[in-house]
């Protein structure tokens, strides 16, 4: 963001404030685009960013929505619904019932157990209305299926005695974690579903339509981290492109589309010293930022200073301890971090808070507002999303 642009927004808008740029969200599109294989397709995991499915559409080939909250999100924002995986763990008999009668279930559901394919097979026949499938293989946590499960699940599907044919297989999916740096994890993964891949052409004589696999791309979200993104994803293209098995591949991404297009602009509210040291509260505080990979406050997150200073910071500046303004100790952003001639009003930019800062924090916890949101367009026009909204009246205050 430009100075004018910022300088705008704070008189406009109060702190904390969520802003994310169409700009940073469109180049790190065509960033990773141009990194993959140029066949592969790319789904949003809504949940890294809920409020930016609208400005996706056209950009990327699906949106996985894992909980009932998230499909009406999407349905609200007039995402395609053919595009829709719906996700998740836990699908509940009412809001799938929504689903048929809406027409959300145009587009993929995944399958995380034998009850919930007995669901959805159940609801498919009562609303007689065909489904595409995706069952999920475990990576040995409460998600998905073994791999005996899943081979049974594909019997189940191929052998469909339903005359309308109500079942088909979209794919398999896999995912096993987020920020993951390691290549060697994603050979070991890849090599697993290759093998998969082989045993389901062996045992069952089927093909597999294509393959939904999340690496979980990681961002560097510190100062001190050095990453080589484009020697990553060029290791990441060549692993894919070495697989036996040539299918669809479907890269379902969260935190790696979303988190460099989002800042959170905070306000140095208070400040005092004592024995311990310097501290500046903020008006936000880690229920508003979620930096994967915090470590008891001790890393420096990347962030600009407002006003900006003539002079660049140095370790010789006054170091900060900046703390939130929930009633906790363990509500510290950064741990003695060197500021400049730091003062109440001065407004603090935290970058990279485009993935999950919003979503994942304890928002309900002292029942402070949400912030604000609004999304900065290429034109530099900004436009609202969500007023700062009050939790009191959720918390016994209504
Ligand atoms: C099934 C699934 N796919 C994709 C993602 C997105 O992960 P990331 O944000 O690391 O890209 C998640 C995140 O939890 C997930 O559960």
């Amino acid at each position: 963001m430009d100075p004018k642009t910022i300088a705008c927004l704070l008189d406009s808008y109060p702190t904390p404030l969520y802003v994310f740029e169409e700009r940073i969200l469109r180049e790190r599109l065509q960033y990773l685009r141009a990194r993959l294989p140029e066949e592969v397709r790319l789904c949003f995991a809504v949940k890294a960013n809920p409020f930016l499915g609208q400005f996706l559409v056209g950009s990327v080939d699906r949106f996985e929505i894992c909980s009932p909250g998230e499909m009406y999100i999407c349905e609200k924002q007039k995402l395609p619904a053919e595009q829709f995986v719906l996700s998740g763990l836990y699908k509940d008999e009412g809001s799938m019932r929504y689903a048929f009668e809406h027409g959300l279930c145009r587009g993929i559901l995944t399958v995380e157990s034998v009850h919930q394919f007995e669901l959805l097979r159940r609801l498919a026949k009562e609303y007689t209305q065909p489904v595409r499938l995706l069952p999920r293989l475990t990576s040995g946590n409460q998600f998905g299926l073994t791999e005996e499960e899943l081979l049974n699940i594909l019997v189940q599907i191929r052998d469909d005695p339903s005359r309308q044919k109500l079942l088909t297989l979209a794919g398999i999916q896999f995912f096993s974690g987020t920020q993951k740096t390691s290549l060697k994890k994603h050979r070991r993964e890849l090599e697993l579903l290759d093998t998969l891949l082989d045993r389901i052409r062996a045992e069952l004589a089927m093909e597999i339509p294509s393959l939904e696999y999340g690496p979980g791309f990681p961002v560097a979200y510190f100062d001190a981290e050095s990453f080589d993104e484009d020697a990553y994803l060029e290791e990441f293209s060549s692993l894919l492109r070495q697989m036996r098995n040539h299918l669809p591949i479907v890269l379902e991404l969260g935190r790696s589309i979303a988190a460099s297009c989002g800042s959170l602009l905070t306000q140095v509210v208070d400040q005092k010293s004592n024995h311990s040291g310097n501290y500046a509260i903020l008006d936000s505080g880690i229920h508003q930022l979620a930096y994967y990979g915090q470590f008891m406050a001790m890393k420096h997150p990347v962030f600009e200073l407002w006003p900006l200073r003539q002079s660049a910071r140095s370790d010789q500046d006054p170091e900060w301890n900046l703390c939130g303004a929930l009633c906790t100790v363990n509500d510290l952003i950064v741990k003695k971090l060197p500021l400049p001639d730091l003062k109440i009003g001065d407004v603090l930019i935290f970058k990279n808070t485009g993935a999950y800062s919003m979503t994942e924090g304890i928002s309900l916890f002292l029942s402070r507002d949400l912030p604000t949101v609004v999304w900065l367009k290429e034109d530099g026009t900004v436009r609202m999303l969500r007023c700062a909204e009050p939790t009191w009246t959720l918390n016994g205050g209504a």
